[in-house]
Parts: structure tokens; sequence; C-alpha cells
């Protein structure tokens, strides 16, 4: 596919190479095979993807890596595991431990030097089937215990080694759900054994995050929270509370799971700027751009267009606010998204399942090119592409 992006870009690469060879500089640096997301992105921004050790990084052996996994070490700095830290992989039974699908991340992301964002440590979905039949009788106490241990147990095995955690993720319901914004005092088993004061149950759990990894920054992280809205203002409300409480909360993650079929709230920079003027770290934790295809399973042009600005959106807004420390995508090819199988909707990530990049790949690209390692872009926002 040939677009009017990807013939300034040709352009933009030869000028590129012009001025590294006047400057005599290693042809690595200059040659364009070599420009890869993470070989762009500033200094003080990780390029993520989500990896599902499980199923994808088991036996990795670099010589060779399955094309997947080249891409995945030249593409990105950061990895996040996609389940293999939750509890239910990780914690199956009450005194039974299962670290084979992490290990394999941490393992894969040392060979590739790349950071890894922890996930997750608090959450209503994924968790085994003890603990839902176990918090049928929990008293807050045993919830505490519980979570306690956990925690000091799954972060201990990696401190030093992480460098986000999402401590936190998905602990408010959104205004459409019954009950409308409020902590999920319902859902999640420990918030609600805690229900009494479940603001000091999730202080806690940052508590002991820090205590088992001092160096981590540790996230609040939920989808919707993107722009300013009812929910990211609740955010910002605990995010208050909980610093003035002293609780050692570092960082708020909007996840950036989008669908064509809404808007792109045009705030999230703002939203973004609210937050790291208390002092916090954002980041962009889970990003896809998922849509409804026709009766053939394909998008249309336009869509295809949209979703590279949808990309390039949650790009620019952590791009152009220097708090802002990683952007993740939840997968980067279609064959391994989790849209599919949860959504009526697909072609999500930044490749197709063949690994053929997109427009969305090549809008990341250019923006990741254009951000100086101090951030500011060298194009002012608006004067870029796909318009
Ligand atoms: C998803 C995974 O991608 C799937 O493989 C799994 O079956 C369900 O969870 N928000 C989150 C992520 O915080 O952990 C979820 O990941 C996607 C939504």
């Amino acid at each position: 596919m040939s677009h009017p992006t990807t013939m300034r870009r040709v352009a933009a690469i030869a000028a590129a190479s012009l001025v590294a060879v006047a400057l005599s500089l290693p042809a690595a640096q200059a040659g364009s095979r070599h420009h890869t997301l993470r070989s762009e992105a500033p200094r003080d921004l990780e390029v993520g993807s989500a990896v599902w050790g499980q199923r994808d990084l088991l036996g990795y052996d670099r010589r060779p890596p399955t094309q997947f996994q080249r891409i995945l070490g030249a593409e990105f700095s950061s990895l996040t595991p996609e389940n293999d830290m939750k509890w239910a992989e990780v914690h199956p039974e009450p005194d039974v431990y299962d670290f084979s699908g992490a290990d394999a991340v941490m393992a894969f992301a040392k060979a590739n030097r790349q950071e890894v964002r922890g996930h997750t440590l608090l959450w209503h979905s994924q968790n085994p089937q003890w603990v839902i039949d176990a918090s049928a009788t929990w008293t807050c106490e045993d919830a505490r215990d519980v979570l306690e241990e956990h925690i000091r147990t799954v972060v201990g095995r990696y401190a030093g080694e992480i460098y986000e955690w999402d401590v936190a993720n998905e602990i408010f319901q959104d205004e459409w759900d019954t009950g409308g914004v409020m902590l999920r005092t319902e859902a999640n088993p420990f918030l609600k054994a805690c229900a009494e004061d479940p603001v000091a149950l999730i202080g806690d759990a940052f508590r002991w995050t820090h205590e088992a990894d001092p160096e981590a920054v540790l996230f609040l992280n939920d989808y919707n929270a993107e722009g300013i809205n009812t929910k990211t203002d609740a955010y910002y409300a605990l995010a208050q509370e909980l610093l003035a409480d002293g609780v050692p909360l570092s960082g708020f993650g909007a996840q950036g799971h989008l669908s064509l079929q809404y808007g792109f709230d045009e705030s999230m920079q703002a939203n973004f700027e609210r937050f790291a003027a208390l002092g916090l770290k954002v980041a962009v934790t889970e990003a896809d751009v998922r849509m409804p295809l026709d009766a053939n399973g394909e998008p249309t042009a336009e869509q295809i267009a949209l979703q590279a600005e949808r990309y390039d959106a949650m790009l620019q807004a952590c791009v152009n606010v220097a708090a802002c420390t990683s952007f993740t995508v939840w997968g980067f090819d279609d064959a391994r998204s989790w849209v599919p199988g949860v959504f009526p909707e697909g072609y999500a990530t930044i490749m197709t399942e063949d690994f053929v990049k997109k427009p969305a790949y090549d809008a990341l690209l250019e923006t990741l090119t254009d951000a100086t390692p101090g951030r500011a872009p060298r194009t002012p926002p608006g004067h870029h592409h796909h318009h």
C-alpha cells in the first residue's frame, strides 16, 4: 500500500542517511532497517508491548528466535506480561505459586535488554477459584493477610527488575455501571471484604509493594481513563487522598483500549498533565484501537487511517508530557490480540497477523522520530500526517 505518509517517510529516511553520511555516523544508525520503535524513542520514554510468556516465550532460544520473538525484541524496550503475573496464573492454589510464564517474560526481557512493567496485584478479574471461594467468608483482616502475602511473594521475587507495577487495576466502576463511579466493592473480592474502608486497603497494597520493591514506580491503572471524565475525576481525588496519607503511589496509567465506534477524548494530554502535577508519572499501558469489521472481516481504508490517528493521538499525549514514562501496546500483531475473543471487533493492533506494519505503526514511528530527546515535538502538534 502506497500512501503519502510512506512517501514522505522514505524521503525523510533518504535525507537522514545523507546527513548521517555527511557526519560520518556509523552505518547502523543511518540504515533504515535499524529504525524501530525502540531505537527512535526518546531516551526517557519506554515503548512496550504486552506479551503472554506462557504462550509465546516458553523455551525461547535466541538462535534462532521465532519471527514473533525477533520483532518483539527489535521493536520494544519494555514488556508487560499479558497474563503471567495475574493472580490466576501465578497463584493458582493457596500454597502454590507458578512463576513459569512470568520467569519466561523476565528472561526474554533480560536477553533483549528490555524493561518490564508488572501487571497486576489488586484486580477484580482473573482471580483464581480459591480466592473467589474463600472470599465468600473473608473478614477484612483475612483479605488483607492474603493480599499482603501475595504481594510480598510476587513483587519480592522480581524486586529490582521491574520498573513499574500496576498495583491496583480497574478499581473504579464507570458512570454507566450500576451504582455509577465508585470503588468496585462488589466485584473485587478484596475491596468487598474491606468495603468499610477500601481506601485503607488500597493504600496498604501500595505500601506492601513499595516495601517489597522500593525502586519500582507504583501505578493506578484503568480503562476509560484517557480523558478527563467522571471516572478520572474519581482517580484524581483518590490519588490526592492517598498522597496526603503518605502512600507510595507514584504513577497513573491510562490503558488506552479504544474503539473506532467511539470518539477520541482530546483531553487526554490535559488529563495526564493534572496527574503529573501531583508529582506522579503517567503512562499509556495497554494501547489498542479496535473496530467493527465488514462481513469479510476487513477494515475500510477510512478505518485504517483513523486507527493510525488514534494510536498517534495517544502517543502524542504521552510524548508531550515529560512525566509520561512508557507507551505500551497490548500486543503488536492481530493474531495474538485479545480483542476478537472479547469484542465483536478486530484489526486492533499495529501489525497484521502476518506482521505487516499498518499505517498505525508508521504513525507511531514518525512521532517517536520527531520527538527530541527532551520530548518537545519538532513539528507542532496538528501539523503532522494523516489528514
Ligand atoms: C486481557 C488479556 O489480554 C487476555 O489474554 C485475557 O484473557 C484477559 O485479559 N485490561 C487489563 C488487561 O488490565 O489485563 C486485560 O488483558 C485487558 C483489559
